[in-house]
């Protein structure tokens, strides 16, 4: 498989075209950012620590049945990942409040959810990521009503593998965002789960051990990152 040309650069990967018209490459960089792109900064070592990261815990996913569109590692940086149509919704599920849920609703940073809640939020920088629901997903037409239920069901399967594994590592699976496309008319998970894009605390602790640290200027991301890592097993 060639690396061909790029077709997109977000704000922390790459993505490039390959000779398989059903195949990208994703190129995980240094780039750091939060605020929907207001804050950014290089950090040493993340491309490839969110690399390996979202490797694994994609094949742990496709291990428990979830359909994604991981293929394969192929360097330090980069994924090959298969070409997905992508709804422009993130799918938002919390098991602890924290983030703009404390934010919008004045509920305590901590409290436990239950049962977890479910949020979708439109993918839109300039517009902030604005907070949506089923009815606008439908009627702007970013998802068909049956394809945004199979992303919600599958975003809830993906909570009772992933809350699991990393209670057993240690650490709270605070809340975390995903995003889905459409692979031969089947409904996949897309993008990555990495540290970047979750909220995990320290069980015991409940040190953040995720993005927030950047958000915050707390100081230590990416060695946070290994952390997490390191607890479920990942070799970086
Ligand atoms: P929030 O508390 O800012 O709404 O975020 C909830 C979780 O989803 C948190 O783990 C961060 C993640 N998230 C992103 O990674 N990107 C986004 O654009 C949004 C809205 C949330
Ligand atoms: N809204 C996400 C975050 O704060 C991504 C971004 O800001 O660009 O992490």
């Amino acid at each position: 498989m060639e690396k061909r040309q790029e077709l997109y650069a977000g704000k922390a990967k790459s993505v490039f075209t390959t000779d398989d018209p059903d195949l990208m490459v994703l190129e995980f960089r240094d780039d750091t950012s939060a605020f929907d792109g207001k804050k950014m900064e290089q950090l040493d070592r993340k491309g490839m620590v969110n690399n390996k990261f979202n490797a694994f815990i994609m094949q742990k996913l496709a291990d428990a049945g979830i359909p994604t569109h991981f293929v394969k590692l192929v360097s330090d940086n980069e994924s090959v990942v298969k070409r997905l149509e992508m709804m422009p919704v993130e799918c938002v599920v919390r098991n602890i409040a924290a983030g703009s849920l404390v934010r919008r609703l004045g509920v305590e940073e901590g409290m436990e959810l239950t049962p977890p809640t479910f949020e979708l939020f439109l993918k839109n920088d300039a517009l902030g990521d604005p907070m949506v629901n089923e009815s606008l997903v439908e009627t702007f037409g970013w998802a068909k009503p049956d394809q945004l239920a199979r992303a919600k069901e599958l975003t809830f399967k993906v909570n009772e593998v992933l809350k699991k594994m990393f209670a057993d590592a240690g650490m709270l699976l605070v809340d975390y965002k995903l995003e889905f496309g459409i692979f031969n008319g089947e409904v996949v998970l897309g993008d990555e789960f990495s540290p970047d894009g979750c909220r995990v605390w320290d069980k015991e602790t409940r040190e953040k051990m995720d993005k927030d640290r950047f958000r915050q200027g707390l100081g230590g991301v990416i060695e946070a990152y290994e952390e997490v890592g390191r607890r479920l097993g990942i070799q970086f």
